[in-house]
């Protein structure tokens, strides 16, 4: 009956697609980092990580780098917790991302020792031979200027003390680089609840089996000597020598679950098998 009516039913179309539009539109911008989106650990960027922040955007790192962990649970065994909306309120622009040739980089955070990152910042190979990820030994010689970053400071209206900015004088690119990488996804405590549960009982099932430690000996190679050397004298990490009288689930779980705290990463999502394979090689006299 109303289909007859054109001017009523230009009101009743219009009306129903402002409707539609406050639902869908009006009402999440008014939500997006308000109290309701709003995470109460998270901090602005100090001024050290907000030029290294500054360095990534003109290095377009984030031509190979995503920054935000999609709610799935292949990402989330991968990278960590996924992204939360709150935890984006001071990246201006964000740094997203669409395009992953390197890794996402939303957790990195804590993942590894400062010493870890200018390593491989230098020298991507030196920790991982195979990678694609080009040398930015050149940051090392370029200075952060301190009046530059104060204003940006003043600009995006983060809180800073004199302190701070003076604190910059002498620090190069490549220190503001990896402060900012340790800050990133930080503003939860998601290490702390993500220790993944170990199912079942802590068994090693391949004891005295020589198979087993060797495939954990080239499983050693590839994810670990970058950190604690070729013969497991020690570098970044601990020598890692001696260890035959240690509690195989004891050392199951360093692997797996990693020691936040002390900047050994988790190595769950290697699965137990190989996780296992490296405790049986780690187990061994040499
Ligand atoms: C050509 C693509 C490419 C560019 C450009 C690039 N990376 Fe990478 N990046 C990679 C790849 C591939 C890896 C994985 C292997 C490795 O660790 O080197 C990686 C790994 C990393 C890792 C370690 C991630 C992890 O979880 O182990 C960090 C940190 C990192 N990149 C930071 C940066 C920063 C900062 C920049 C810009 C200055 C940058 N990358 C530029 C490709 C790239
Ligand atoms: C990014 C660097 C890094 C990588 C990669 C790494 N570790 Fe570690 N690892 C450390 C650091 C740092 C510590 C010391 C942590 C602490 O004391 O809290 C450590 C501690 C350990 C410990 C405890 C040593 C002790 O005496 O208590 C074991 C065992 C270990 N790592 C084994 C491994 C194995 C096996 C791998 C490879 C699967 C590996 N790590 C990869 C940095 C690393």
């Amino acid at each position: 009956m109303w289909e007859n009516k054109p001017v009523l039913l230009l009101v009743l179309a219009t009306v129903t697609i402002l409707v539609g539009t406050v639902i869908t539109m009006v009402l999440p911008f008014a939500w997006v980092n308000t109290d309701r989106d709003r995470i109460e650990t998270v901090t602005p960027y100090n001024p050290l990580e907000l030029a290294g922040r500054d360095v990534y955007i003109r290095e377009g790192c984030n031509n190979c780098h995503s920054q935000t962990v999609r709610p799935l649970v292949t990402e989330v065994l991968r990278y960590g917790d996924y992204s939360k909306s709150g935890e984006f309120a001071y990246d201006q622009p964000h740094l997203w991302g669409s395009r992953r040739m390197g890794p996402d980089l939303a957790r990195i955070g804590g993942k590894y020792p400062d010493a870890w990152h200018y390593k491989h910042m230098h020298e991507p190979k030196s920790m991982v031979p195979k990678t694609n990820m080009p040398a930015y030994a050149f940051l090392e010689r370029n200075k952060v200027d301190p009046d530059e970053t104060r204003h940006k400071m003043d600009v995006l209206g983060f809180p800073y003390t004199e302190a701070d900015i003076k604190a910059l004088q002498g620090k190069t690119e490549m220190d503001a680089m990896v402060a900012y990488l340790q800050k990133l996804g930080t503003g939860i405590d998601w290490r702390k609840q993500a220790d993944s549960a170990v199912v079942g009982e802590l068994v090693n099932p391949f004891r005295g089996d020589r198979t087993a430690a060797e495939a954990g000996e080239s499983l050693y190679r590839k994810h670990c000597a970058s950190c604690h050397g070729q013969e497991r004298e020690g570098d970044i990490g601990p020598e890692l020598t001696g260890l035959a009288g240690m509690d195989d689930g004891d050392l199951f779980e360093i692997l797996y679950n990693g020691l936040p705290d002390g900047g050994m990463p988790a190595f769950s999502n290697l699965g137990a098998t190989k996780n296992w394979q490296l405790v049986n090689y780690l187990l061994q006299e040499d």
